[in-house]
Formats: structure tokens, C-alpha cells, sequence
């Protein structure tokens, strides 16, 4: 599972481990952070590959507890700072609460 796999560096992991033989699951809610023509362009390409992209918040991720995932790649949380403003580390926060729950 590669979370953030419309992203930049989301987007060549979940490539990358197709073509190493991984049955790859990506995630993203295509958050508006930037351009988000960019993520739907990535999202296609993986598309034309075979890789599917789930559009979804993944700290609202349920139901994927019992799957045999081998790995979680996340690439969704904030860039590390010193001092996260509230709003950031509990995003963070909620996020790193969905992998355990699903790990
Ligand atoms: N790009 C860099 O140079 C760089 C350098 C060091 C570290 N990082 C870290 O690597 C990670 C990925 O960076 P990037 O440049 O690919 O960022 P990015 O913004 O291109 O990709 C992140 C993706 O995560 C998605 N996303 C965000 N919150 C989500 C949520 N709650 N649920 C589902 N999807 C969500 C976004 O829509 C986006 O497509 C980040 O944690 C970043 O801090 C990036």
C-alpha cells in the first residue's frame, strides 16, 4: 500500500514497485495543497499501468485491517519542522493512528 500515491514521490514508489512485482494499492485524497491537475495526471499514468489509486482520507481509513498488506509506504505527512502548528501535528498525528490501525 503506498499512501499519497498521486504525489510526487508517491507516484514513482507505487510505479516502481509494480515493476519489481508488487501488487501495489495506492491511496490519496487528491488534497488541494497544489495543482491538483498534477496528481489527477499522475494518478492516470499509474491508471494506464494497472495500478488504481483509492480516492480517500486515509486518517478516515476503515475496513482494510485484515488485509495481507506486506508493506505501508506513507508519503502523506507533513514536511518535519522543528514546531508543527496544531492543525499540522494533529493531522499528523491522525495519520500516523490510521497506519497502526491498519498494520
Ligand atoms: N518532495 C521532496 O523533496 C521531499 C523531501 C523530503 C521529504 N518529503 C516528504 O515526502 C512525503 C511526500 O512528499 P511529496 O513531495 O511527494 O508530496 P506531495 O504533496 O506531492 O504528495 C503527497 C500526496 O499525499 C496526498 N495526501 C495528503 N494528505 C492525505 C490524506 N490525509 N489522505 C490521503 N492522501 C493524502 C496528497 O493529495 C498528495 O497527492 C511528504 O511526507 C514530504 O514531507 C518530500
Amino acid at each position: 500500500m503506498v499512501t499519497g500515491a498521486a504525489g510526487f514521490i508517491g507516484s514513482y514508489m507505487a510505479e516502481r514497485l509494480q515493476k519489481e512485482g508488487h501488487y501495489v494499492i495506492g491511496i490519496d485524497n487528491f488534497s488541494d495543497y497544489y495543482d491538483v491537475s498534477l496528481k489527477k495526471r499522475n494518478a492516470e499514468v499509474l491508471a494506464e499501468k494497472g495500478i488504481q489509486i483509492l480516492k480517500m482520507d486515509f486518517r478516515e481509513i476503515s475496513g482494510y485491517e485484515n488485509l495481507p498488506l506486506d508493506l505501508i509506504l506513507s508519503f502523506i505527512l507533513p514536511p518535519s519542522r522543528a514546531f508543527l502548528p496544531p492543525a499540522l501535528l494533529r493531522n499528523a498525528r491522525q495519520i500516523i493512528l490510521s497506519l497502526l490501525k491498519i498494520c
